[in-house]
């Protein structure tokens, strides 16, 4: 087990309603104080509410996207400027979901970490390979891939920045990654970073795709599994609330 504090991160998706939120909310609040960094990441609309309700707690908050530009014409875009402008602590960037249904590349992936961390929002940067390319033997080409651009843009600043292993294959499917496959992209995932940067020891990296209170332990016992991005489970405030002790 490493020394590094756990982070679990919660991706409520598209998913959400004010009362509702505020039922999840102060149930997760209730279940403090947790061994582990406990983030959720909302739809925008809730951002600022939630910014409220969880103020003078120790859980933080994160958006689920970013844009890559400063400001500009560019309608229905939320740039870190604005996260920034009350106090948003994270921004997932490069998800899977917006990889498939928004054509995003690895550039723009990378642009928006970069506008996210130039205003202090730390990115949340997912990678991870599909079904046909884990079979096809493609996986650590994939992730290395996804990585390299956003090392190479953020330079100086990639150690700043959370990383997400999540193989799009276990993403809502209930098929998760065993502990020994997460770990082995894990430590090529850090070799990665360490190369790149002498912080990479102290550096997150979470692990995402069908997380669940019953498989979260043995997943966050791996020695590089720092954490976890958690989708389905982070709606649910028991199954939440149980991944977030698997960690501490
Ligand atoms: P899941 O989603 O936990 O529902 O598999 C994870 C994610 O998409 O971040």
């Amino acid at each position: 087990m490493s020394t590094r504090r756990k982070l679990v991160v919660g991706n409520w998706k598209m998913y959400g309603s004010r009362v509702a939120n505020a039922e999840l909310l102060g149930a997760i609040l209730g279940a403090r104080p947790f061994g582990a960094d406990v983030a959720v990441c909302v739809p925008f609309p809730y951002l600022s509410e939630t910014a409220v309700t969880l103020a003078g707690s120790d859980l933080r908050w994160g958006a689920q996207d970013v844009s890559a530009h400063e400001q500009g014409a560019y309608t229905g875009e939320v740039s870190a400027a604005m996260l920034h402008d009350f106090g948003c602590r994270y921004a997932i960037v490069g998800h899977s979901e917006r990889r498939a249904y928004h054509a995003e590349g690895d550039q723009l992936v990378a642009d928006k970490a970069k506008a996210a961390l130039g205003r202090g929002v730390t990115p949340i940067v997912c990678v991870g390979e599909t079904l046909a390319q884990r079979e096809a033997g493609e996986t650590e080409a994939v992730v290395k891939r996804q990585l390299s651009l956003v090392i190479h843009t953020l330079a100086h600043c990639a150690s700043e920045m959370v990383v997400a292993y999540e193989p799009v294959w276990a993403i809502g499917t209930g098929r998760t990654a065993t502990p020994e496959q997460a770990q082995a992209v894990h430590a090529l995932l850090r070799a990665q970073l360490l190369a790149a940067t002498p912080h990479a020891a102290v550096m997150k990296i979470l692990y995402g795709g069908s997380v669940k209170p019953d498989n979260a332990a043995a997943l966050f016992a791996q020695p590089d599994i720092d954490g976890g991005l958690i989708g389905g489970a982070s709606l649910k405030a028991a199954d939440f609330i149980a991944i977030c002790r698997a960690a501490g």
